[in-house]
């Protein structure tokens, strides 16, 4: 239980049961997810449905069926209360070019119901993303990566119980990128709940305590990364020769029996060779869990 800035306690912050949306073709399936707190990271390829989700739970487009609730508010049958609950920074912003950073600060203030307070908001969240000189010059004279840090000091206007960033660094440059990635964790720590699409794994790995992995409407895997990467299954026994390659590799499940199993394989013309018992990365089990064939977790199309 949680009090949200509302003052009411209810339920998980954001509870997702059973959203099904189809277009042509089924694009979320039957999709479940609960979330508390912290920074979530919904991980998957272009074209996996992250932005169809997102557009549910910012009211934007309807689930076929299934509910979805933020601070206990169906966002489906209360969407003006969901919104109030919300903020979002999408891969396109919302500023006018032709306002000032602080201005477009102001005027988003305004518009939220902070009337004698917008200008101090303003100010407060330009020293907070450090854009303190740049807010005085015009949005137009931004580059993409200030555009994208302005946007998110706006979706903190007010405080949100969920942020959703859907894919907050995606065309930036990689310096660009890495000053987002300050500014979530600077956000992260003031009690949001933030919900990320991303479709780099290392983006979730900076970022999230928790990563969910999306593949054919679905989530087929949800946990820490430590979680994800150990549920891809055991360790390999390795043999490298003496400039380090690896000459054979065997899969085990982790377990005594099945390394004693792989130690008996080793040959005799492989005994003087390095071993080495080799853990799975995340990125083995990225690519395990978004690589290897849908099978029974697939409806069929
Ligand atoms: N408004 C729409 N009309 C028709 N198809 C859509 C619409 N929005 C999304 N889609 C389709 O749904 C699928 C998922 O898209 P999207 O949610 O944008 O994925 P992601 O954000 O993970 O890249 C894609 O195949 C896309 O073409
Ligand atoms: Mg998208």
């Amino acid at each position: 239980m949680r009090r949200t800035q509302i003052g009411v306690t209810m339920g998980p912050t954001l509870e997702i049961s059973g959203i099904t949306k189809s277009y042509r073709d089924p694009v979320l399936d039957h999709l479940d997810l609960t979330l508390d707190g912290g920074v979530f990271a919904l991980l998957g390829p272009n074209g996996a449905g992250k932005t169809t989700l997102v557009s549910i739970l910012t009211t934007l487009v309807r689930p076929d069926s299934g509910t979805a609730h933020i601070a206990g508010v169906d966002v489906v049958r209360a969407p003006r209360e969901a919104r109030r609950l919300i903020a979002a920074t999408g891969q396109e912003t919302t500023l006018d070019d032709l306002l000032t950073g602080r201005e477009n600060l102001v005027m988003l203030g305004r518009l939220l119901g902070l009337a004698r307070t917008a200008s101090r908001r303003a100010d407060e969240l330009l020293e907070q993303f450090d854009l303190a000189p740049a807010g005085r010059r015009t949005v137009a004279t931004y580059s993409g990566g200030m555009r994208r840090r302005l946007d998110l000091a706006a979706s903190l206007i007010t405080q949100p119980a969920v942020l959703f960033l859907d894919e907050p660094t995606t065309g930036l440059d990689p310096v660009s990128r890495r000053r987002v990635w300050d500014d979530v964790r600077t956000l992260a720590g003031s009690g949001t709940t933030v919900f990320l699409t991303t479709q780099t794994l290392d983006e979730a790995e900076a970022l999230a305590e928790r990563i969910a992995v999306m593949r054919g409407g679905r989530i087929v895997a949800d946990g820490t990364a430590a979680e994800l990467t150990a549920a891809v299954g055991g360790q390999r026994l390795v043999l490298l020769d003496h400039d380090g390659s690896e000459v054979r590799g065997i899969d085990t499940d982790g377990t005594a029996a099945s390394l004693r199993g792989a130690m008996a394989q080793i040959q005799d013309q492989e005994k003087d060779l390095r071993a080495e018992l080799r853990s799975p990365t995340l990125d083995d089990a990225f690519t395990a869990l978004t690589q290897e064939p849908l099978d029974r977790q697939e409806t069929a199309a």
